[in-house]
């Protein structure tokens, strides 16, 4: 068992992609926040949710914080709107009533911010054993990117919520050449694997440090769940049977009179769903998505299998058996491009399931990265030598068995906060993220080692 991946240390590199990582976010979110008018900016979509204009002077705000104050130490240019965007202090349903800058506002500070930041970017050392730890490898700049782009996937998902024709279009992922001909699962070995990464120079404090994980052998599903697999859980009745269900899931199915994945209607005897503005049929061959924890985990029972732990997912995802190595992603040490993996936005659905041979494992695991994030078995824990960094709330106050990891990314995450070892949580009832699910099983005891 080899432990560190091929990661890219050198300082120029890194200060391009940070670069470029800070632009291609800027220009999402400029797209998110301007396809809308001023009302709609400013309303709220769904009380899960926060304006869309909050998100924007949020995003400016955190980078105010951490690359001109903590790294470049600025005075606070306006400390009177910090507690505005603070996500402690105001839960997302009382923000509409906070007195928020307005979009024009919030669209000029949030580029005056970045124009220094940018000046600061330039300034600051970039090398790996550099004296500040925040902006080691470029590390803070890295961070702020990512942080842009979760914020991007969180408006792109209040852009689904929204009620009204569509504000945003993109072209469809490719259709399958031909139907996905490979197994439906298959067979991982047991032994120890590393997860995690210590080497990798922007992963998140949760996803550290690399550390060694015995994985007894285990099946995988070597595409995500899809809605015609769904929907046969739906035909056979699961949404009214208490059997397939945690208890906190069957309640949830009571109380809310859940029959069906959120988006999704039944319209003269076929099932359509609304997809940013425009109602279609469910596509068959498409990863379910819109599905809670508590529905992927009773489909799973229900079909004879379990959600796979978060680290099975990570060894089918990183581990080559051939080598013994663990990888940076499913198809290697590269990072991802279009043909491995649909990430970014650049479709708004997930491709259909059996796409992107380019980014199957070596034993032949598809989508693992981008399309749907995978809700996981596992509670949200830190891994053993859990270091908070920079701020305990961005993953500590999150651990617990409150929330279930979710693993792989979607459509709508760019790239910069995808990775191999790259954990989302969330709680088991949400179901407006871009969430779906593979399921696993237990190996015989007469397969693996
Ligand atoms: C990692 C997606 C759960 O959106 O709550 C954004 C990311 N943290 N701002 C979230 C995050 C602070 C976080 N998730
Ligand atoms: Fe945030």
């Amino acid at each position: 068992m080899t432990t560190e991946e091929n990661v890219t240390t050198d300082p120029e590199t890194l200060r391009r992609r940070a670069v470029e990582a800070l632009e291609t976010a800027r220009r999402r979110t400029t797209l998110l926040t301007s396809c809308v008018d001023e009302a709609e900016l400013t309303a709220q979509h769904s009380p899960l949710m926060s304006p869309l204009v909050w998100d924007l002077a949020h995003i400016g705000n955190q980078e105010e914080q951490w690359l001109l104050r903590a790294v470049a130490g600025r005075e606070a240019m306006r400390p009177e709107i910090d507690p505005l965007y603070d996500a402690f202090e105001h839960p997302r349903a009382e923000r509409p009533r906070l007195p928020l800058l307005a979009p024009a506002e919030a669209r000029g500070y949030a580029a005056e911010v970045r124009g220094r930041a940018l000046d600061v970017l330039e300034k600051t050392p970039f090398e790996a054993d550099g004296a500040a730890l925040l902006t080691r490898s470029g590390f803070a700049f890295g961070m702020i990117a990512q942080h842009e782009q979760q914020h991007d996937e969180t408006m792109l998902i209040t852009h689904q919520l929204r009620k009204g024709a569509a504000a945003l279009t993109a072209p469809d992922p490719e259709p399958l050449d031909e139907p996905f001909r490979g197994p439906a699962d298959v067979l991982v070995p047991g032994g120890p694997f590393t997860m995690g990464t210590t080497a990798e120079p922007w992963a998140l404090d949760n996803e550290r440090p690399a550390h060694a994980r015995l994985v007894p052998p285990f099946r995988i599903d070597t595409t995500p769940v899809t809605n015609a697999a769904y929907l046969e859980f739906i035909a056979d009745g699961g949404y009214r049977q208490q059997r397939w269900w945690a208890p906190e899931g069957w309640a949830m199915v009571r109380d809310h009179d859940l029959a069906a994945p959120l988006f999704w209607r039944r319209e003269a005897g076929q099932w359509l769903r609304r997809r940013f503005g425009v109602t279609e049929p469910v596509p068959p061959d498409e990863p379910v998505l819109h599905v809670s924890w508590y529905e992927a985990d009773a489909y799973a029972r229900w079909a004879g299998r379990r959600l796979p732990t978060e680290a099975e997912w990570e060894k089918a995802a990183r581990f080559d058996p051939a080598s013994g190595r663990t990888m940076r992603f499913p198809w290697g040490d590269a990072d991802p491009t279009p043909s491995r993996a649909n990430l970014g936005q650049r479709h708004l659905r997930p491709a259909p399931a059996g796409s992107y041979p380019m980014g199957e494992s070596p034993l032949g695991v598809r989508q693992l990265i981008g399309d749907v994030w995978e809700w996981t078995a596992s509670d949200f824990l830190p891994y053993p030598g859990f270091v908070a960094y920079p701020y305990r709330e961005y993953s500590e106050v999150f651990f617990g068995s409150d929330h279930k990891v979710l693993r792989g990314g979607s459509f709508a995450v760019d790239e910069v906060a995808c990775r191999g070892t790259f954990r989302n949580w969330d709680y088991p009832i949400r179901r407006q993220i871009f969430a779906g699910f593979r399921t696993a099983c237990d190996a015989a005891p007469q397969e693996g080692s």
